[in-house]
């Protein structure tokens, strides 16, 4: 469909968690640790975890539904689908399977993969193809559940993740764009800080042709190196993305970073001299639900009635690749 080319609105947004809830005390029968140690190192308390039967795509999908409606349209408006993840239900993507869960019929989708940051990233390229013109109403998902790659007997890791769904509504606006400004960054040289790897064995096809054949390896962290990292760029990366819209951080309404730890994100709320009451934090409900947090943590303060149109919201993904990023927007048409 030909859009308007001009600008970006955020209309619309959802969320789906699983039912099942894991508790530090629940934890601290599985591995040395203590609700206490949680609490205080993380702000963490509960992770919600998907159940044997119900799929990444599901939530997705739920979420989407959600937004859909809260944008006043049907899966059938719908041009293009994008699903950030990094725990598709298959490798080769879960977008097309959330499109059909949907009925999105006129849609095209595809997965991106950003980690943490897959958010961020994917709601900078709807803007790509909606200030284009290529598509006019685009549906973001950020979606993880990294439950089925946690290695349940670190501690220091496994206290850390829950699994989720989030997804916005952007739509093209003639006169304006409430994507105000972004900024992207990826670090490949600290990769190793923080895997989700494949790792493979030698398999020989034939003489002289040998090729690897395994499966991808439970999470691996640097969990102090990921903090420094992340207390460093992300009020870098704000202050960047404020620039480009050439905006102040006077001029936030709310600050919604990716959910990873409550240290990390009243370092950077202090550093960008941001008070507490405009901080929207959830983690202590659901952990960190990698691309996901974002957008459930934007559902959730949009339908409590604490972000109201014409907000302006500054978020920031960061994460594994090493990846980071920030957007900033206004809320609503
Ligand atoms: N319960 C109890 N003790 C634990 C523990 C747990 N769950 N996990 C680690 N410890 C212990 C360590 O073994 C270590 O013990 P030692 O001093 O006897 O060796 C001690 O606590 C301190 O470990 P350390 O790793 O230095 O703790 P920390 O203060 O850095 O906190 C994290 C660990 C993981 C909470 C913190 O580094 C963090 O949040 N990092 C960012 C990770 C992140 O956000 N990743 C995702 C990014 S998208």
């Amino acid at each position: 469909m030909k859009g308007l080319g001009a600008g970006m609105a955020i209309i619309g947004c959802g969320s789906a968690t699983p039912s099942q809830v894991m508790t530090n005390k629940d934890l601290s029968q599985l591995v040395d640790t203590s609700d206490e140690w949680i609490r205080t190192r993380t702000g963490i308390s509960k992770r919600h975890l998907a159940s044997e039967d119900v799929s990444l795509s599901d939530l997705s999908a739920q979420a989407a539904a959600a937004a859909i409606k809260m944008a006043g349209l049907t899966p059938a408006d719908i041009d293009l689908i994008i699903l950030a993840t990094s725990t598709a239900d298959d490798l080769f993507g879960s977008a097309a399977k959330v499109q059909e869960l949907l009925e999105a019929s006129q849609a095209v989708a595809f997965d991106l993969t950003a980690a943490c940051s897959g958010f961020v990233f994917a709601l900078v390229t709807a803007a790509q193809f909606i200030r284009t013109g290529t598509y006019q109403r685009v549906v973001v998902i950020g979606a993880d559940m990294l439950s089925r790659w946690v290695d349940w007997s670190d501690r220091s890791s496994c206290i850390l993740f829950g699994d989720g769904a989030g997804a916005v509504v952007c739509q093209g606006i003639a006169d304006h764009d409430h994507l105000l400004g972004f900024e992207m960054h990826s670090d490949g040289k600290q990769h190793d800080s923080l895997n989700l790897s494949y790792q493979g064995k030698a398999k020989t096809l034939k003489e002289g042709m040998v090729i690897s054949q395994g499966s991808y390896q439970p999470i691996t962290m640097n969990g102090r190196e990921v903090y420094r990292f992340a207390v460093a760029k992300v009020p870098e990366v704000i202050e960047k993305a404020l620039f480009r819209a050439d905006l102040t951080t006077d001029d936030i309404d709310w600050l919604i970073l990716h959910q990873a730890n409550q240290r990390i994100i009243e370092a950077v709320a202090s550093r960008l001299k941001i008070p507490a009451e405009k901080v929207i934090a959830n983690l202590d409900e659901y952990g960190n639900t990698s691309a996901a947090s974002i957008p459930i943590a934007l559902d959730e303060a949009v339908r409590e009635g604490k972000i109201q149109p014409g907000d302006i919201i500054a978020s920031s993904g960061f994460g594994a690749g090493l990846t980071w990023g920030a957007a900033i927007f206004r809320w609503g048409n």
